[in-house]
């Protein structure tokens, strides 16, 4: 029995007689009472807008929106509590770089090197950048186990490039990117690089120092805080010299009618009203994650995806992508397809059983061209997942194709 499942109330939820099998981490987490009860404790009891009021609302407001912040700092091992931005999500938090950083700091003939793995969060940015400064996008291939080879990474960051944006762990093939390794070499050509830990803050311990990437994106609902809420790191120095993204109320210091001299970080970058809600949310999810342990999280994990891989192997007319066979360096993220079928018919026919997987191109469409497919299954792990609901998914897929009349 996996200890954690009681604190997850959706997850004794059941659909038909069916208990839930949910197996889509990778799009967004479940969330434990320990963060219900947080956001629902602050909406009863200490709403109010942040950094405006004076009274007495809006300063406990104001101190559990920058308690978060402290608290996701601290996570994440950041110098200064002002290197956290809060945004809605990753996506937000990677458009911030690119429309901040990319704009006023690439030119004309400057390289942006990219895994062609990227989900289209950060990819979509840096082809603005591109079109918008004349900027290169040079893209980097993985292997047939989805890993990025040493001479890959070196024939492509080169002294022309000035920016790398990489994922730490794919969200498709769910392989952890040699990230150390190649901001080591994108910091030796003098390029600065954007690390997108989406996929991997769930899963991995994050240490900004010790990664030394310049920023790092990531979405709250991912990590079991609620869904419009994200981060954005960024070295001090950097995001010092950085313009505003978005302007208007809360990231002033004075407007007159011609213009404006801006607030200083961290508020220089949060315009607007922000999610004070989704910061405690946050702030639980990050306790909540501390003490289950990210070793206990690993080993859970790792346990649970080599025994999916292992019955993964056993089902005839299933290909999966990547890695199919070591859980090393590798996230429990398993994409597949089902011969002869359709990976949305898949999905459809496991969700009879209340099995839930996705299935699409996950945003990640260059990806998908580049494994020749248009679209993958995706089962998803997390550590409340149990090898119940693996058994459960194996025996969901070991009936599609009979569905379908197509033999087993
Ligand atoms: C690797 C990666 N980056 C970025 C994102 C975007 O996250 P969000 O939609 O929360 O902004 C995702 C979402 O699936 C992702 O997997």
């Amino acid at each position: 029995m996996n200890p954690y499942l009681e604190d997850f109330p959706i997850l004794k939820s059941e659909s038909n007689g069916k208990r839930l099998v949910y197996l889509d981490n990778a799009a967004t987490t479940q969330h434990p009472v320990q963060v219900i009860d947080a956001v629902d404790g602050y909406y009863r009891t200490s709403n109010a807008n942040p950094h405006r009021g004076l009274y007495g609302l809006s300063v406990k407001a104001t101190q559990m929106y920058e308690d978060a912040r402290h608290a996701v700092g601290e996570f994440i091992g950041a110098e200064k509590d002002s290197e956290i931005i809060f945004t809605r999500n990753a996506t937000e938090a990677l458009n911030l770089v690119a429309y901040s950083y990319g704009l006023n700091f690439l030119h004309e003939g400057d390289e942006i090197v990219l895994p062609v793995s990227e989900h289209h969060s950060n990819i979509l940015p840096w082809q603005m950048v591109s079109k918008a400064k004349g900027a290169k996008l040079r893209y980097m291939y993985p292997d047939k186990s989805g890993r990025l080879t040493d001479e890959e990474i070196n024939s492509k960051i080169t002294g022309k490039t000035r920016l790398v944006a990489i994922a730490h762990v794919s969200n498709v093939l769910g392989t952890v990117n040699p990230v150390k390794k190649i901001i080591e070499k994108a910091h030796s050509v003098g390029a600065a690089v954007v690390l997108d830990c989406a996929q991997s803050i769930p899963h991995y311990k994050i240490d900004v120092k010790g990664l030394g990437a310049d920023f790092i994106a990531f979405s709250g609902h991912k990590m079991l805080a609620p869904m419009g809420i994200g981060v954005l790191y960024g070295k001090g120095e950097l995001l010092e010299k950085m313009p505003p993204f978005l302007t208007g109320g809360e990231m002033i210091e004075y407007v007159d009618e011609n213009g404006a001299t801006f607030a200083p970080l961290p508020q220089k970058f949060e315009a607007g009203t922000q999610n004070v809600g989704g910061a405690v949310g946050l702030g639980a999810a990050i306790k909540y994650i501390e003490n289950v342990g990210y070793e206990n999280i690993g080993k859970t994990e790792d346990g649970l995806l080599s025994y999916a891989l292992g019955r993964f192997a056993e089902l005839p007319h299933v290909t999966v992508y990547g890695d199919a066979k070591s859980a090393k360096e590798r996230c429990g993220v398993i994409s597949f397809n089902v011969d002869g079928v359709h990976p949305h018919d898949v999905a459809t026919i496991l969700d009879t059983d209340n099995v839930a997987i996705r299935a699409g191109h996950h945003c990640a469409q260059p990806l998908m061209h580049y494994l020749g497919v248009n679209a993958t299954c995706r089962a998803s792990l997390y550590f409340y997942n149990t090898k119940e609901d693996i058994d459960a998914l194996a025996k969901s897929l070991k009936k599609v194709r009979g569905w379908l009349g197509l033999g087993d």
